[in-house]
């Protein structure tokens, strides 16, 4: 197997200048790259990642935990995470949590002990105490940990909640549920507060109208089901996430209830999924692309030791009205 010395003989440069060239640091002049690299290509040399890390003290892997990895939102996001770090070198190691603070905290663990640059962590239960604890750059995505100063990416959750509760009053509904993704999950409780921001005052509103699912679209399905056997005159939906909207779809045909004529669905995220289901489903949509990418960026930033411009993205959402909402 060759060796950097072999490349060095090869091109006729010092071990140095090829290791300079490998790890893309210091000058080296273009002439002495075409040569490192042509030595390289005709040797076949592979480069022994584990050696080099161990003198650049970098692996070029970074860890990303999500809490779902079934759930489509959190695929889309990771690949997002995936294309960024690829294109600039770096291997992403993914972590599911399960939605289980338990199973998330023995995740840390286990990314702690490795040998990573980075973590990206969409978080169920993490405080900023924990984030802390890691010894490496960390950046906090979609789901917020209270801070002022960790860097984090996440979407205007109150506000798009706001705005998907009044377009369901404009669509004429007279009588709105929330189905909340987890109580005390930070963004959930923006998005519920965001639809009470706009119901509360309302003659017909209760706190009945709100139940908690833990995004989920089985368990959302049930609570469906049992909330409009209580409250058979509810006509409209907003959903946590779009995963929630197609569990309630699915309550709400089952129940022989025709949408959007009788009732009117709208989501949260605005995953693939969504297109596909019947009919397609109204949702706020987050640029969940756009934010994984964006959280990738920032911890390349962290690692390679340059500034961030901004230490807190809250993205903005849209509307995007399909056959959930439609009438007429
Ligand atoms: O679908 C999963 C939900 O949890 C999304 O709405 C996203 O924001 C995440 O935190």
């Amino acid at each position: 197997m060759p060796t950097i010395r072999d490349v060095s003989k090869l091109a006729g440069v010092s071990v140095a200048t090829v290791s300079r060239v490998l790890n893309r640091s210091g000058y080296v002049h273009e002439e002495t790259e075409r040569k490192v690299l042509k030595a390289i290509k005709e040797l076949n040399y592979t480069p022994n990642f584990v050696a080099r890390s161990l003198t650049n003290k970098k692996t070029g892997t970074i860890g990303l935990m999500v809490p779902d990895i079934t759930n489509p939102f959190f695929p889309e996001l990771a690949r997002a995470v995936e294309d960024v770090m690829q294109q600039y070198g770096y291997t992403t190691i993914l972590g599911n949590s399960d939605e289980n603070p338990q199973k998330e905290k023995q995740y840390i663990q286990l990314l702690k002990q490795k040998y990573i640059d980075g973590v990206i962590l969409a978080s169920t239960a993490l405080t900023a105490e924990e984030v802390h604890t890691f010894k490496v750059p960390v950046v906090v995505l979609d789901r917020v940990v209270l801070s002022d100063n960790i860097p984090m990416v996440t979407s205007k959750n109150r506000e798009g909640a706001r705005e998907a509760t009044r377009f369901l009053l404009e669509q004429g509904c007279r009588k709105i549920a929330h189905l909340r993704g987890p109580v005390q999950l930070r963004i959930a409780d923006e998005r519920c507060h965001g639809y009470l921001d706009v119901v509360e005052k309302l003659e017909w509103f209760h706190p009945g109208l709100i139940v908690a699912s833990n995004y989920d679209m089985r368990q959302a399905m049930q609570a469906t089901l049992e909330l409009l056997k209580k409250h058979p005159d509810i006509d409209g939906i907003f959903a946590g996430n779009d995963i929630i909207a197609i569990g309630a779809m699915r309550a709400v045909q089952m129940l022989g209830i025709s949408i959007p004529e009788e009732m009117a669905i709208i989501g949260y995220d605005g995953i693939t999924m969504g297109e596909i289901v019947y009919p397609e489903l109204t949702t706020m949509a987050q640029p969940i692309y756009e934010m994984g990418a964006l959280a990738a960026r920032m911890l390349i930033k962290m690692i390679e030791k340059q500034p961030l411009d901004t230490l807190y993205y809250e993205l903005d959402v849209q509307l995007i009205e399909r056959g959930t909402t439609r009438k007429g």
